[in-house]
């Protein structure tokens, strides 16, 4: 191990043990990058500096849990997975008498609020419950509040549009200024909450998981351990949805899921059960 990566892992471990954020199975090049542009940012010269500046300062710690968390997030990401979804999947799901979905990862909320315009698009919203979380408690309160950049609608729209909606997409908002704030009736069954996908436990029997573009940033330890909290957390037929870049190929469960789709990740999990 050279200095650098030594110095990564002890600022890794103050994280860890001050703040009990765990990145030290973060994909490492990625994360690497992240922490040099912070010492860079605050004119440091070297990492440990900064591993000492997190000990005595929360607010550079929440600013390094930022750079390392990754927000970028946008409504209808990725339009065909939506229009997968609508046309292909949540169908499944309209036996049900309760429908329970947990978006992990949520970050500012984009996609939990376009999953909550297609149930209510398909008359299944007011038997859904959506629950959202993500680790980093600045971004769950802006998902929470659902207020986004007005300027941003127009392209949210085109994505909406893409994904085979064709109501009028203002009917889900209303203008405030610069801010478009969601509708009250997307909010209404949406229960958004603190969730580590490191250390804390699964949540029960959900109907379908959507954790896309999170764990591409977690090593392949850290990828297993998170699938197998999903698998934990779905109930028998339960839809696990992956990003575009993310897979469940190389993984111990694969067996364990049958591919519904490979060109959009999304995995079934099979009823006969080894793992659960
Ligand atoms: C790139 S965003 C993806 C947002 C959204 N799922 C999407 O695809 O548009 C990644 C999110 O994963 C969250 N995240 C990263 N590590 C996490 C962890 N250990 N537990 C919970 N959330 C985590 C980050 O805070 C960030 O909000």
């Amino acid at each position: 191990m050279n200095e650098e990566s030594a110095e990564i892992e002890q600022l890794f471990s103050s994280l860890l043990e001050t703040y009990g954020y765990d990145f030290r199975h973060y994909a490492y090049e990625s994360a690497r990058r992240r922490v040099l542009q912070r010492v860079q940012h605050e004119d440091l010269s070297s990492i440990s500096q900064l591993q000492q500046l997190i000990l005595k300062d929360e607010n550079i710690a929440d600013t390094l849990l930022r750079d390392l968390s990754i927000n970028v997030t946008e409504m209808f990401r990725d339009p065909p997975f939506y229009r997968e979804l609508r046309q292909q999947i949540l169908p499944h799901l309209k036996q049900q008498e309760h429908i329970k979905i947990w978006h992990a990862g949520c970050a500012t909320g984009e996609e939990v609020y376009s999953m909550a315009i297609m149930l209510t698009e398909m008359g299944l919203y007011s038997k859904s419950q959506l629950f959202a979380t993500d680790f980093n408690n600045s971004v769950l309160d802006k998902a929470k509040h659902g207020a986004f950049p007005i300027q941003k609608m127009r392209s949210y729209v085109q994505n909406y549009q893409k994904s085979g909606g064709d109501q009028p997409f203002s009917d889900y908002y209303h203008a405030n200024y610069s801010a478009a704030i969601m509708a009250e009736s997307l909010k209404k069954n949406i229960l958004f909450s603190h969730h580590n996908l490191t250390i804390d436990q699964p949540f029960g029997d959900m109907n379908m998981i959507v954790c896309r573009n999170v764990i591409i940033y977690f090593n392949r330890k850290l990828q297993e351990h998170v699938l197998q909290l999903f698998y934990d957390s779905l109930g028998n037929g339960g839809f696990l949805c992956l990003g575009s870049h993310e897979s469940l190929i190389l993984s111990h469960l694969k067996n364990e899921f049958e591919i519904v789709s490979s060109e959009y990740k999304i995995y079934r999990k099979l009823s006969h059960s080894k793992h659960g």
